[in-house]
């Protein structure tokens, strides 16, 4: 077969509709060979593909195919000196043909001076790339576990918590807002050096897509924080589900009630909204955070395969202690 002939560029606003459309019918594509679900998958919002790609506007790249069709995409953004790839998708008449290689290479070549480790997840279920990033230098880790909680039933206990005293990121003053976002830059580097989610804190209130709650000792000294998203990924969603897209607890802290404020938090803050079930991720790396969210009422929905590039700055053994719920590479 000829080579197919394409070329990368950045990805910009005026692609987001394609990409939609893309990922939309790559992962339809996907679940009906590989989870034999027929369902084609509604597309992910154009608000939702904004917001995902606002995090690092230099990081997103899309493959023009010669008549100018696009031939796939990847978005990858930094978290600090935390570098992390996905969504990525090639269209399936043109997989095979190289085009997701030099996406790949790419992303890691914008991500690679930027950061000490670049993390991505893929489906267990996908030999083929597991092989294609095992042969780009990545190694699997420990895997994400996918929970969810349903917060009129398992989750009812938290109703008690809810007016816990968490403090909302979006109504704070400018001022509070600078020193809130060190803290979070502090809680983050506790949890993995270099890494950093204040960006995340900020371009979720922006969006309007969700809030960030905080969990503050009796001095005001900042213990926690959870990044809740209430805002649909895809159209037509109906699923009731709220979403943590990110939770830290201070190294150190008393985390196990911080955690359960927090969670007392994202309770009330969803409940409020309507919203019946909310989900998280966290590596299985954190073995205590994750029996404190099974304890608490949380069930294991699925798992994702983890897999990691600079593991000679990164540690892929031993579980840890730590507060951290997140699908990032740690
Ligand atoms: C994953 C995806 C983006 C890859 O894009 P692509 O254009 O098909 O990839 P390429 O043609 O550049 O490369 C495929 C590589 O995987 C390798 N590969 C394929 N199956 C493999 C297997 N089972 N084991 C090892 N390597 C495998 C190929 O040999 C090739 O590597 P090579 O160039 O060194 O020979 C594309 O297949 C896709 O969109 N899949 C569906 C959605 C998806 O899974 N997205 C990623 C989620 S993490």
């Amino acid at each position: 077969m000829a080579p197919m002939e394409f070329t990368i560029r950045q990805m910009t606003p005026g692609d987001l509709r394609e990409v939609a459309e893309i990922e939309a019918s790559v992962f339809t594509d996907w679940y009906r060979i590989h989870r034999r679900d027929p369902e084609p998958l509604p597309r992910r919002t154009i608000a939702e593909l904004r917001y995902a790609t606002s995090l690092d506007p230099r990081g997103n790249y899309v493959a023009v195919a010669a008549e100018g069709a696009l031939a796939g995409f990847v978005l990858s953004r930094t978290w600090g000196r935390v570098g992390w790839f996905g969504t990525f998708g090639v269209p399936t008449q043109f997989q095979n043909l190289g085009v997701g290689s030099a996406l790949l290479a790419r992303a890691v070549e914008y991500l690679s001076p930027r950061t000490d480790v670049i993390g991505l997840e893929t489906m267990p279920e996908s030999g083929a790339n597991i092989g294609l990033y095992t042969k780009r230098g990545f190694t699997v880790t420990f895997p994400t576990l996918i929970l969810e909680l349903s917060l009129i039933r398992e989750g009812d206990h938290l109703r008690t918590r809810a007016d816990g005293g968490c403090l909302a990121w979006g109504v704070q003053e400018p001022g509070a807002r600078k020193r809130i976002l060190k803290s979070v830059r502090d809680i983050s580097g506790s949890l993995h050096p270099g890494l950093d989610y204040s960006r995340e804190v900020v371009a979720i209130d922006e969006h309007g897509f969700g809030k960030t709650l905080l969990a503050t000792d009796r001095a005001g000294a900042l213990e926690g924080f959870a990044i809740v998203r209430t805002a649909p990924f895809r159209e037509d969603d109906t699923s009731g589900r709220a979403y943590i897209h990110v939770l830290g607890v201070r190294g150190g802290a008393h985390d196990e009630s911080v955690l359960l404020r927090l969670l007392g938090g994202v309770w009330s803050a969803t409940t409020k909204l309507g919203f019946s079930k909310v989900v998280t991720g966290l590596s299985a790396r954190h073995a205590r955070a994750l029996r404190l969210l099974l304890g608490s009422g949380f069930r294991c929905v699925r798992a994702a395969i983890r897999m990691v590039d600079g593991v000679g700055s990164y540690d892929v053994s031993g579980t840890d202690q730590l507060v951290h719920l997140s699908r990032w590479a740690g």
